[in-house]
């Protein structure tokens, strides 16, 4: 049998470092399902293809072949992690994210994933919809401002000019849209431990959610 790790929350709780920690102690695979709702956001800023228009986003996701190599998401054949990443994706891919049939398609092919591997996910609706039956299950949280705050130190690590109250404006945002939306929103599955990791050493959280796998 598959082993599965759920492991959802707001942007900015320390999930993908976290996923990445234990999928290196537990020989899993990282899927960062963020990054699929990134790249269909990528896609049809390219195009010029707004969220209101359904019929124009789902052209597109027909044509998107999506996998993961060593974390990293290759779309069409190329690593597009560095344009994923950038704030004006950060800012457009709720509206994207909240479309039933790209969710209806990423979905699927997360679920496809998790049948070929063991995988660590993280996202907003993996414990709740996309792996409902995984045995083990977190929801990380942790504060506005300290996810904020990391977001900041993240993109300035990269080199890119941010201001740090757009980032927390921004984290608001979509913490709102995320939680609000019809289509699988962001929520904490009944069978979901949850940890919050403001003022909370990595390490310390690694160690937490380890201790329940083993
Ligand atoms: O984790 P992230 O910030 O990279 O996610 C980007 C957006 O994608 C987030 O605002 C909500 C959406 N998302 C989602 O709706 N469901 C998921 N499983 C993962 C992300």
């Amino acid at each position: 049998m598959r082993i599965s790790v759920a492991i959802d929350g707001p942007a900015g709780a320390g999930k993908s470092t976290i996923a990445k920690l234990i999928a290196d102690r537990f020989s899993l695979m990282y899927i960062n399902t963020g990054s699929m709702y990134r790249a269909v956001t990528l896609k049809a800023l390219e195009k010029g293809i707004s969220p209101n228009d359904t019929e124009g986003v789902c052209t597109i996701i027909e044509n998107l072949n999506m996998h993961f190599n060593n974390d990293r998401l290759i779309l069409n054949g190329e690593d597009v992690n560095d344009l994923i990443t950038v704030p004006e994706i950060s800012h457009n891919v709720s509206a994207y994210a909240s479309i039933k049939e790209v969710r209806e398609k990423l979905v699927k092919l997360m679920q496809q994933m998790a049948k070929e591997y063991d995988v660590i996910m993280d996202g907003r609706d993996i414990g709740t919809v996309v792996l409902k039956n995984a045995p083990f299950k977190f929801f990380l949280t942790a504060s506005p401002k300290e996810r904020a705050s990391r977001r900041y130190n993240e993109l300035t690590s990269k080199g890119l000019d941010v201001v740090y109250e757009e980032i927390l404006k921004d984290i608001i945002r979509r913490d709102d849209l995320d939680t609000n939306r019809e289509v699988d929103p962001l929520r904490k599955a009944d069978d979901a431990i949850e940890i919050d990791t403001t003022g909370i050493g990595i390490d310390e959280v690694v160690n937490k959610i380890a201790s329940f796998i083993k």
